[in-house]
Order: structure tokens, then C-alpha cells, then sequence
């Protein structure tokens, strides 16, 4: 087994608070249910789980708009509750990653009530990025640049005495004021954030919109149709600008100084993580976020995004491992987020072998076929967990989780469906919380009503229903998770193999004594294909008499190792 860092190979559990556990009844997940469930992550085997925002927050974009980043919203507990979480996590092994959100604040943070009150030119204003309008009344607003939740990214502020004033930046929603990162003072604030829950004993961070922090000079308009892309984000004045990097690497070097300061409990492996949420194409310019000295990983959304088609994603794959080989870094894979339809809806569209899209679904839209997106999701988690590097896996899809695709539009809290006038569905449909039960109100989820309707058929998926249970998703997951790591597959090289039939993945996994320690085949093709010699390791699906069935992953022990 080799000696890198957990961080290049580690798999990370993505927790959404909201939605995972609540212990208080309010409907809502909260802190003292996340660890009262740590347990479940434990046996599963991952190695850290990654929390979504729990901070202060009026939680008009499910916490992603915080007030405060030093303290925990009372929905979720106290600061008290989260030291019970980690402690409760570090004694089960499991590393804590939290998020930290620098591309903007809630408009209820006190900076930004202060930056109202105090009126244009104020350094209270200078924190967030304040323009006059364009035209001659100022009612235009500064540029073009829209929401990534639809409509302008601007909104014009009431001065006090009820005149219209400036406007402000917002990428996201109107709630969410863009802060401005050509003011030292929000480098200092971030910086501190930063200290502050490491000082909680964090071991790392995921940085929300790692590439919107900087805005090209003179925030110039953008060329929307390309915004539409996201294929080249590089040439869009809001994202991915050059001054970014060198935020990255200041906070390389601060999380650098905790290094060793937890050896009691991590031995020599005590390093502090930093993952970029960076939607940037292509994967060059995502790769320079890790070089060296910068972000330790970048989630590889590129590969969420790929068609379920061999030769997609081995090109995916190949692209992916050469960029951020190209740098000396880790490559990060993920499949579902909080963001995105989860892959066992986006894998049973219709059309989930020529594109893949990863908006979410309501009850208008075509119904996806759930048993083909759960088998081809089990494939495809099997590839994924057993591809060189670091893995993420969101809560519940280790029991096989579709999104609720039949929200009725009155329980819909994502900003996006408000704000694109009901033209896009929102995400709501993967945040649905997590059944723990087979009945009762909330499956388990905690005794109140859950803030979303659960679907029917999470009832049947449940970890008690699937828990022993021969071919369940959540077995699958663990055979997977414990292979994994007997054969340390994170720390590997990846080798295609030559005579694969067509429409079959077919690679080799080789350990850095130049061993192979497992082959790799997933089949895309519509029929059967023979399975290679060697012992089988584990499948996601049933194997058909010695063949490999179609939308099926195999791992086997390669003949004669
Ligand atoms: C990130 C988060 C998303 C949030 C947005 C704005 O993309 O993952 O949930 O809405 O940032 O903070």
C-alpha cells in the first residue's frame, strides 16, 4: 500500500444537512442527527464526509447564503453540537470536511446591511461589488451578466430616502451579494473564516464557486451564448479569471500550517484538504487549480456530465487523468451532488446515452425508467470507485436513491424555479431527505414532517431492507468501498486494455510496483459480452451465466496475479 496522502485517494460522503437526519422534529436535518447516524458512514466504508453549509443563514438558497460563517444556524445545533459531531466522526476514523462559501454572503449578513446603510463610496460598500446603473437614469443595470438562477445578476438597491440607488452584483440569487476580492479586507475575513473551524478541528474545505470569486476588470458584458455552455468558461469576465489562483494559493499555504498539529490522531497522514466546486472547462484550465501550491483537489464534473457511452467516457476518463497528471495532482471523481439530478434519474432518460443532463425533473417532464437508471448507476459507481484518485458519493445514493421527479411546484424551495418563472424545475428533487426507515411520517428521517415529500419508493430502499440483503445497492457499496481499499485502487494507474470488444470499458488497474491488481470492464454494448479469466471481485449486477450483461461494471483479480 503506498504512503500518499488520504486526500489523493480518499472517498468523501457528501452530507447535506438538511435532508440527512433531524433529530429535533422540526422537520429539518440538524447536527446531533448527522452524528447520532455517523455509524452508517463508518460501516460503509468511506473515509470523510463532507457537510454542507450549516451556518448562520436565512436559508433562501439552502444555506449557501450565510450570515454568519462563524457560528451554526440553530436549525442545525450549536457549535457545541458540531464538536460533538467531529469528535464523534474522529473516533470512528472518518475526516470532516466542511464548506466555506467566499464567493458571496446572505444579504442578512452585517456586512452587507451595513454596506446599505452606509450609501455609495463607503468602505462599508466596497466589501460587495455596488455599480450605478447604465443610462441616463441609472435603471439599466451595469452589464449583462445573469444569474446562474436565471433573470439579471444585478439588483438595484432604495436609498433611505426612497430614491433608487446602486445596484448590486449578485451571481446567484438576488439574496446572495457577490463580495468583492479586490478589497484586502475580504481576503483578511475569509482567511480568518478559514482558521476558525480548522481551530474546530476540520480537515478540510470545499469551496463553494471556487472560480466566481474574481470578476474581470471593468466587469465588462459577457458573450451570454457561451455563458449558456459552460464549455469554456475561461473566456467569461466572471468566472475563472487569473487572480483566482493566487487566493488559492495563500489558502494552500494557511491550511499548510496546520499540518501535524493532529498526529495523535492521524499519525504522519495529518494533512488539512482544500476541494474546489469549480465548473470549468476544459479540463486544462481546471487542472491549473491544483497545481502544487494550490487547491488539493477539484471535483471532475466533466465526467458527471458525459454521455453513457464507452467512447465518451474513456475519453472523459483519459482527459481527465492526463490534465491533472499533468500538474502531479489527484483526479476527483463525482457522480450526484446536491446540485444535480442524481445519476440513478439522469442514467434512466431516454436520452442519457447521447447527452447528459443534469437538471432536475418534475412531474411534467418525461419520467425517466428507474430500473435501467439504477442498474446503469450501479455501473457506473462501480467504474467510478475503481478509477485512480479521490471519490465523492452523496447521501443515499449508497442505498440506490432516485430524485423525487413528481414535486408538486408548492413544496419547490430551490430559487430556481422562482426565479426562471417556473421554466426550470430546480434541485429540489435530490435534496429530498433520506429514508432510515421502511414507515412511519418521515421514513425514518425524524419525527416530524420532512421539509420535502418523500417518494413512495424510498420506503423499500431503506438501510434496514437492504442491510444483508444479497445484490442490495447499499451491499454493492460496501463490497465496492472494502475492495477498494484492500487494494488500494485510489493510489493506482490506469492501462486500457487492447482487445476490448466495442462498447466495453475494459481497463487494468496497476499498483506502483507495476503490478496489476485488478481489471475493470463495464459494459455499454446492448448484449452480453464474454468475461475475461480470473476471479470475480465484485459486480453490480448479476452476471449471466459467465457473461457480463449489458450496463453492468465487473472487477476481477487479473489471471494468474
Ligand atoms: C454552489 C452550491 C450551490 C449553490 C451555489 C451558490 O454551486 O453547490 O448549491 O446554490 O453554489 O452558493
Amino acid at each position: 500500500m503506498s504512503n500518499q496522502p488520504w486526500w489523493r485517494h480518499a472517498v468523501i460522503y457528501q452530507v447535506y444537512p438538511r435532508s440527512w437526519a433531524d433529530a429535533d422534529g422540526d422537520g429539518l436535518g440538524d447536527l446531533p442527527g448527522i452524528t447520532s447516524r455517523l455509524e452508517h458512514l463508518a460501516d460503509l466504508g468511506v473515509d470523510a464526509l463532507w457537510l454542507s453549509p450549516f451556518y448562520v443563514s436565512p436559508q433562501n438558497d439552502g444555506g449557501y447564503d450565510v450570515a454568519d460563517f462563524r457560528d451554526v444556524d440553530p436549525l442545525f445545533g450549536t457549535l457545541a453540537d458540531f464538536d460533538a459531531l467531529v469528535e464523534r466522526a474522529h473516533d470512528l476514523g472518518l475526516r470532516v470536511v466542511v464548506d466555506v462559501v467566499p464567493n458571496h454572503t446572505s444579504s442578512e449578513h452585517p456586512w452587507f446591511q451595513a454596506a446599505l446603510a452606509a450609501g455609495p463610496g463607503s468602505p462599508e460598500r466596497a466589501r460587495y461589488v455596488f455599480r450605478p446603473g447604465r443610462g441616463d437614469d441609472g435603471s439599466e443595470p451595469p452589464n449583462n451578466w445573469q444569474s446562474k438562477f436565471d433573470g439579471p445578476a444585478w439588483t438595484r438597491t432604495t436609498d433611505p430616502d426612497g430614491s433608487p440607488g446602486e445596484w448590486y452584483l449578485h451571481l446567484f440569487d438576488s439574496s446572495q451579494p457577490d463580495l468583492d476580492w479586490t478589497n484586502p479586507e475580504v481576503h483578511a475575513e475569509l482567511e480568518s473564516v478559514l482558521r476558525f473551524w480548522l481551530d474546530q478541528g476540520v480537515d478540510g474545505f470545499r469551496i463553494d464557486v471556487a472560480h466566481g470569486l474574481v470578476k474581470a476588470d471593468g466587469l465588462p458584458d459577457a458573450d451570454l451564448a457561451l455563458d449558456e455552455t459552460r464549455d469554456r468558461s475561461s473566456l467569461l469576465p466572471m468566472w475563472d479569471q487569473p487572480g483566482v489562483h493566487d487566493v488559492y494559493r495563500r489558502w494552500r499555504a494557511l491550511v499548510e500550517e496546520y499540518r501535524g498539529t493532529q498526529t495523535a490522531l492521524w499519525g504522519e497522514d495529518d494533512d488539512r484538504m482544500l476541494c474546489g466546486e469549480a465548473w470549468v472547462q476544459p479540463a486544462e484550465a481546471l487542472a491549473a487549480y491544483v497545481r502544487p501550491d494550490e487547491l488539493h483537489q477539484t471535483f471532475n464534473f466533466s465526467f458527471l456530465m458525459t454521455p453513457w457511452r464507452a467512447d465518451a467516457l474513456r475519453a472523459s476518463v483519459d482527459d481527465a487523468l492526463a490534465r491533472a497528471g499533468a500538474v502531479g495532482a489527484p483526479q476527483t471523481w463525482v457522480l450526484s451532488n446536491h446540485d444535480v439530478g442524481r445519476h440513478a434519474t439522469r442514467l434512466g432518460r431516454s436520452d442519457a446515452t447521447q447527452v447528459a443532463e443534469v437538471e432536475g425533473i418534475g412531474p411534467h417532464d418525461e419520467q425517466p425508467d428507474p430500473v435501467l437508471g439504477l442498474r446503469r448507476a450501479r455501473a457506473a459507481t462501480a467504474l467510478m470507485l475503481a478509477l485512480p484518485g479521490s471519490a465523492y458519493l452523496y447521501q443515499g445514493e449508497e442505498l440506490g436513491l432516485p430524485d423525487h421527479t413528481r414535486l408538486p411546484d408548492e413544496v419547490l424551495q430551490d430559487p430556481t424555479f422562482a426565479r426562471s418563472g417556473g421554466t426550470r424545475h430546480g434541485r429540489d428533487g435530490c435534496r429530498v431527505p433520506v429514508p432510515w426507515a421502511s414507515d412511519g411520517p418521515s421514513l425514518g428521517f425524524g419525527p416530524g414532517e420532512p421539509w420535502l415529500p418523500q417518494p413512495p419508493e424510498y420506503a423499500d430502499l431503506a438501510p434496514g431492507r437492504q442491510r444483508g440483503a444479497e445484490g442490495s445497492t447499499l451491499e454493492l457499496y460496501r463490497r465496492l468501498l472494502r475492495v477498494r481499499r484492500e487494494l488500494g485502487l485510489g493510489t493506482t494507474t490506469l492501462a486500457w486494455l487492447p482487445d476490448a470488444p466495442p462498447d466495453v470499458l475494459a481497463l487494468r488497474l496497476v499498483d506502483a510496483d507495476g503490478v496489476p491488481v485488478a481489471e475493470v470492464r463495464t459494459n455499454l454494448s446492448d448484449a452480453p459480452v464474454p468475461l475475461p479469466a480470473g476471479e470475480v471481485l465484485v459486480a453490480s449486477g448479476d452476471l449471466d451465466d459467465g457473461r457480463l450483461p449489458s450496463d453492468t461494471t465487473v472487477w476481477t483479480r487479473p489471471a494468474g496475479s
